[in-house]
C-alpha cells in the first residue's frame, strides 16, 4: 500500500507513521508528503527521512479551484492508494477525494461529530466537557465528516489548558493512525511456502 501524506504543521502524527514504517509495524511505504504552505516541518522532517515531499502554496493559487486541481495533480503524480491528512489544515473538493477513489483518510482532535473545525480541543474545552478524544475517519468534502474509522477516548483534567489537553489528545491520536493504517493495510503475503517441500531441503 502505497500512501501520500498531507501536512500543514509540526507533522508529529506523520512521524509517528514514519517510525512505525521504520521499525516494521507497519508494511505501507510513504510515497510522499505534501503541505499547503512552504517552511513547515512536518516537510522538514520527511525529507530528513528521504521521503520525497511536495508544496502546492495555496496563497500561489488565484481560487481554491485552481489550489486543488494543483493538488490534486501533485498527489496523484504518486500514485497513492490512500491518502492521509494529518494535521493538513485545508478542505479539498468532492473532486480531489474522487480522484483517488474516495480513500482519503482524516485524523481529528475530537470525538467527531462532536467539535468539528480547526478547533476541536479548544471548542470542547470552551464546552466544559469531561470527555474528549480523537477521531481517524474517511473524509467527505465537508468539515471533519464522513464515515468514522476508529475513535478514542480523552478524559479532560481539571485546570486543563488548550495546549495540554492537544498534546495529551496527540498522544492517543498518533496511536490510533498508526493502527488504523495497520488495519487497512494488506497482510503481507510470506515470499516461500510455510512449510518447505522436502526437495527444498534435498536429499538427506
Ligand atoms: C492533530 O491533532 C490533528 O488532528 C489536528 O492538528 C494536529 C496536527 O498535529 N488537525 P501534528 O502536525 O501531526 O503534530
Amino acid at each position: 500500500m502505497r500512501i501520500v501524506v498531507l501536512v500543514s504543521g509540526t507533522g508529529s502524527n506523520l512521524q509517528a507513521v514514519i517510525d512505525a514504517v521504520k521499525d516494521g509495524r507497519l508494511d505501507l511505504e510513504i510515497a510522499a508528503v505534501g503541505a499547503d504552505r512552504p517552511g513547515t516541518y512536518g516537510i522538514e522532517r520527511s525529507a530528513a527521512a528521504g521521503i520525497p515531499t511536495f508544496v502546492v502554496d495555496f496563497k500561489a493559487y488565484p481560487d481554491r479551484a485552481a489550489w486543488n486541481a494543483a493538488l490534486t495533480g501533485a498527489v496523484a503524480a504518486f500514485a497513492p492508494d490512500l491518502v492521509v491528512s494529518s494535521g493538513f489544515m485545508r478542505i479539498v473538493s468532492a473532486d480531489f477525494i474522487e480522484a483517488f477513489g474516495g480513500k482519503y483518510l482524516n485524523t481529528h482532535p475530537a470525538l467527531l461529530p462532536a467539535f468539528p473545525g480547526a478547533h476541536g480541543v479548544r471548542d470542547a474545552l470552551a464546552y466544559g466537557v469531561k470527555v474528549t478524544g480523537c477521531t481517524v475517519h474517511w473524509a467527505d468534502a465537508g468539515v471533519d465528516t464522513g464515515p468514522i474509522i476508529a475513535q478514542e477516548a480523552v478524559a479532560v483534567g481539571d485546570g486543563e489548558t488548550e495546549e495540554s489537553l492537544h498534546e495529551r489528545i496527540k498522544v492517543v491520536e498518533r496511536r490510533l493512525l498508526v493502527s488504523t493504517l495497520a488495519s487497512l493495510a494488506p497482510a503481507q503475503k510470506p515470499e516461500y511456502p510455510a512449510h518447505p517441500t522436502n526437495s527444498q531441503h534435498g536429499p538427506f
